[in-house]
């Protein structure tokens, strides 16, 4: 996307827009010392690690990272571009946006309004049908769903014509190729012209939090197939990043977010009072659905299907959601019935009643995979331990961790000793393992001094190692790189220990000689070393030309991404050390230049995604 806004207006929007001030709408923020720290409305946490900064007008999570100015804030929190970031924050202190020539100026931003039209006006047209046709609307009476509910989504139907809507939206003066662009028409094949995709379907209009309508999904009143179809991703409409009914849970501020599958299941759930339910669009979690549920929501649960899908993807749901700090429930239905079948038949306590007795997430592996391997013999039941002693390392309190362990031991034969082991043991390997790392890391901080010698674990980062094995055995063969690179790369800025002596030699013996031979290095290495030198430099490497000094490229690029990403863990470890002893003072200043570092850092590594 460009903009072409001018710096001077994006200062001015900045500049009235106190952080604190901004920030202070949506969390609670106390002061302490210079800055302001609250719960982080981007993560899950329960003690405050969300810091705002008011003399550097940025905001930083030392739980999750994210970090940036107002606008930034603005867009992560309420899922907008840039443009509409600075639309809102200039709206919120009377900047007149018009005025600043930006409207002309940002293309972008007035076709995805043009498409949101077309999309509105496509939405109405739907829903007007749906009290003409007769068959439509009974259907969705039949359903359970009445005129208000049809109302509250926005409920519609498209025709069965093949050309319906798009001569309805021609009246309306859209142009053909506009229409397609939101898949609401699509070209024909072998015929000249466009066609409607949603025909003889009900129209359920997926509406994001800005009340744009970003897409559809379309139901077939019978049982032909396939049963639903979606709007496909367009500029405006992106599956993985928006959920279906989000929209109404922004409305209706509840700390609690119920994941369901459906369309059907989140309107259903509405009618009957719960108003806190979304669905993924026809696809599987992603994890930016899940970071999205972590703005809106406090209490997250998953009600998925009974059957054996439902329950499969219930278990990748809990991943992607654990995998964002997000520790959800999960709601267990009866046999073959989903939250629309169940509240329908049920109600609401009795909804509320299930809701209650929600599983955790180990309390939900347990029974999934109990489930799954056939405990009743040994071998299934030393797997379904094994699966869980698996996951139980990741809990800290030993107090749960008992608790768990005589619960598997309830529902196995295998004895609590036997579980213990199991765990501790592997929570032991677990803990060596960071260890090490920590180990290497803090030798890297060390090396300003250059008599240390800096450890290098394989496993660490393969690829990177690799990188720098290369890109010696091709300054080794080849002179002419050597000089294209010589003052980007140093030998200092190889992390291995064998590569960077090794390009220390090679640095230097190309300073005065024109060829580079074993000959020169093999006195200069410990016997353990030398098996690496000697691979580096009879490495065969086939590449010529512009192939060549491409991988050189690619190979300086993954060195340099691994110093930054050493350099973030420096000084997130140091933003921690002034975390714990916060208020002294003269620290303040120099905790803030440590976040703008950080932030800066962390754009640098965005780069090289
Ligand atoms: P009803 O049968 O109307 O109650 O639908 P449901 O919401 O119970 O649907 P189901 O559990 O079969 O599917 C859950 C969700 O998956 C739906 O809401 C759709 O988003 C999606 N889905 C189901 N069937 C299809 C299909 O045939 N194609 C696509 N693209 N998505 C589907
Ligand atoms: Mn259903």
């Amino acid at each position: 996307m460009t903009y072409t806004f001018s710096e001077e207006t994006i200062e001015e929007i900045r500049e009235k827009n106190d952080i604190v001030d901004v920030i202070s709408e949506y969390v609670n923020l106390k002061r302490t010392g210079s800055n302001y720290k609250g719960l982080c409305p981007f993560h899950n946490e329960k003690t405050p690690s969300f810091v705002v900064s008011p003399s550097k007008q940025i905001y930083h999570c030392f739980g999750c990272s994210e970090g940036g100015d107002v606008i930034k804030f603005i867009m992560e929190y309420q899922n907008l571009d840039f443009i509409e970031a600075l639309q809102l924050l200039a709206e919120r202190v009377n900047i007149n946006l018009d005025d600043k020539k930006l409207k002309r100026n940002s293309k972008e931003n007035k076709k995805r309004k043009r498409l949101f039209e077309i999309n509105r006006e496509a939405a109405i047209y739907f829903y007007k049908n749906l009290f003409n046709n007769k068959k439509a609307y009974n259907y969705l009476l039949n359903r359970g769903i009445d005129k208000k509910t049809i109302k509250s989504f926005g409920l519609g139907y498209a025709k069965s014509d093949w050309e319906d809507l798009k001569k309805y939206l021609k009246t309306k003066g859209f142009k053909e190729n506009e229409v397609s662009e939101v898949g609401l028409i699509i070209k024909r094949k072998r015929k000249e012209g466009y066609f409607d995709r949603f025909r003889d379907r009900i129209i359920f209009p997926i509406i994001n939090t800005r009340s744009n309508i970003i897409g559809f999904g379309g139901r077939v009143l019978d049982d032909s197939q396939p049963k639903y179809l979606n709007s496909p991703d367009t500029p405006v409409f992106n599956k993985g990043k928006n959920l279906y009914g989000l929209n109404i849970i922004k409305k209706n501020k509840n700390d609690k977010i119920l994941l369901v599958e459906g369309y059907m299941d989140v309107i259903s759930l509405f009618k009957y009072g719960i108003n806190y339910a979304v669905a993924s669009l026809g696809t599987a979690l992603t994890k930016d659905q899940a970071k999205l549920l972590n703005r809106y929501g406090k209490k997250f649960y998953i009600c998925y299907d009974s059957d054996k899908a439902g329950q499969l993807a219930t278990d990748k749901a809990l991943e992607i959601l654990y995998s964002q700090g997000i520790k959800a429930k999960v709601i267990l239905l009866p046999e073959n019935k989903d939250p629309d079948d169940y509240i329908k038949d049920n109600g609401k306590e009795n909804f509320n009643k299930l809701l209650k007795k929600s599983l955790d997430y180990i309390d939900f592996k347990i029974y999934y995979y109990k489930k799954i391997y056939d405990i009743d013999t040994v071998e299934g039941s030393i797997n379904f331990t094994k699966k869980i002693t698996s996951l139980l390392k990741k809990i800290k309190s030993t107090i749960e961790i008992d608790v768990y362990i005589n619960k598997i031991a309830e529902e196995t034969n295998i004895s609590k000793e036997a579980i213990k082991k199991e765990i501790y043991q592997n929570k032991k390997s677990y803990a060596k393992n960071r260890e090490k790392d920590k180990y290497i890391y803090n030798n890297y901080r060390n090396n300003n001094n250059k008599e240390k010698i800096v450890p290098v674990n394989y496993t660490l980062e393969p690829g990177h190692l690799t990188a720098e094995r290369n890109l010696i055995n091709l300054i080794i063969k080849d002179k002419t790189i050597y000089n294209k690179i010589k003052d980007e790369i140093k030998p200092k800025d190889f992390f291995n220990n064998v590569y960077r002596k090794l390009a220390e030699i090679i640095y230097h013996k190309y300073n005065e000689s024109d060829d580079m031979k074993f000959d020169y290095v093999k006195d200069k290495f410990e016997k353990e070393e030398m098996k690496k030198v000697k691979e580096t430099f009879d490495m065969e490497n086939p590449m010529e030309g512009s192939e060549k000094i491409k991988a050189v490229r690619d190979y300086i690029d993954k060195i340099n991404y691994y110093k930054l990403k050493l350099k973030k863990q420096d000084i997130k470890e140091k933003l921690k050390q002034y975390e714990k002893n916060e208020s002294k003072e003269g620290d303040v200043e120099k905790f803030n230049q440590l976040c703008l570092q950080l932030i800066s850092i962390e754009k640098q590594l965005k780069l090289h995604q």
